[in-house]
């Protein structure tokens, strides 16, 4: 368990920010941090640039240099409303897309344009022409976790926050969602009556877990409270007490405040949390996003003195993406 009033050495740099990630981080690690760190808050400052991160950013990102954290769709809400002139985003390159698309006239960054999600791997702008021509007439509901042009492609995205009040809202009986199969099953349950199609693409960090996983975890740890992600397939969601977004999780966790609770889902996950509910136990049943863990803080401070990288997209299938994109942020 995390104890609630971290021991700050004396005489390290930047001690406020080392308190709150001093559960993970060895004081003799620190300085090295604090170096890019420091630099980090002064290039923001220069340049009015924000930092969005994702909730599996590790914990030296998230708790010092983030200004929003969050799921893709309060990330996406956010890219939306910022006046920055530069977006850096710590997550993966479709997020980082999806703040452009948003902000067509600003400069995005992402810190490793090899960030990417095996997710927006396993599909193309043709095979969704090709399940349209398949389908006429359904309406296709796209995961933010795919690219510009297979969003272009698609009527509306979702997130795994927001599925369920996306393809209600459509008012038809059968819709064509893409490309996560297991969301896809996880979010079918919900909607009994409508026809879901699906695409057999998988998130490669949750696609792992299995229901014989919860069930030790259960075993190991009486009383857990087991929170899982949609992308796990749906044996794992069945398993599990709550299955929602990464914010679903965050928040589930701060009204719940179970004295033992299991995140099946990245690892970061956890450590972040940890920090912000000391009192509550944290069982680490994790898979690492290796995507997600190709930004580090000297990436990011690079991203902002050397502009790097910074994220285009075709002006005409932007058009079309952010449509999609629009079309969500709208259902509320
Ligand atoms: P969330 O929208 O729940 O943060 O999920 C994004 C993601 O990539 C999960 O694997
Ligand atoms: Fe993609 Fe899965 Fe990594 Fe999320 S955790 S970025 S869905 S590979």
């Amino acid at each position: 368990m995390v104890s609630a009033a971290p021991f700050v050495p004396a005489n390290l740099p930047l001690p406020d920010l080392y308190a709150r990630v001093s559960h993970h981080i060895p004081p003799m690690e620190w300085p090295i941090l604090a170096g890019d760190i420091e630099a980090i808050l002064a290039l923001k400052r220069d340049h009015n640039a924000v930092i969005l991160a994702h909730n599996y950013q590790t914990p030296e990102i998230f708790h010092t240099v983030a200004d929003i954290v969050g799921d893709s769709l309060a990330l996406a809400r956010e890219a939306a409303a910022t006046d920055a002139d530069i977006i850096v985003v710590a997550g993966v390159h479709f997020m980082a897309e999806t703040a452009k698309l948003l902000n067509p006239n600003k400069t995005v960054l992402i810190p490793d344009s090899a960030a990417g999600c095996s997710l927006a791997e396993s599909i193309t702008a043709e095979d969704v022409r090709q399940l349209r021509a398949r389908h006429p007439g359904v309406p296709v509901v796209t995961y933010v976790n795919t690219s510009a042009a297979v969003k272009a492609e698609s009527d509306v995205c979702c997130t795994s926050g927001n599925a369920k009040k996306v393809i209600e809202s459509l008012g038809v009986p059968r819709v064509i969602m893409l490309p996560d199969e297991f969301l896809a099953q996880n979010t079918a349950a919900q909607v009994p009556g409508i026809e879901i199609i699906t695409w057999a693409g998988h998130c490669e960090v949750h696609e792992l877990f299995t229901a014989d996983d919860i069930r030790s975890v259960r075993e190991s740890y009486p009383g857990v409270v087991v929170l899982a992600h949609p992308e796990a397939p749906p044996e794992v969601v069945a398993e599990a007490d709550f299955a929602g977004s990464t914010a679903g999780m965050v928040d589930f966790v701060g009204e719940k405040r179970p004295a033992r609770v299991a995140l099946v889902t990245e690892c970061s996950m956890s450590d972040n949390v940890a920090v912000q509910y000391p009192e509550v136990e944290f069982v680490r049943p994790c898979n690492l996003c290796p995507h997600m863990k190709q930004i580090t803080l000297p990436k990011i401070r690079r991203a902002l003195e050397q502009r790097q990288y910074e994220v285009t997209i075709d002006p005409a299938l932007a058009e079309r993406a952010r449509v999609a994109v629009e079309r969500m942020l709208a259902v509320r």
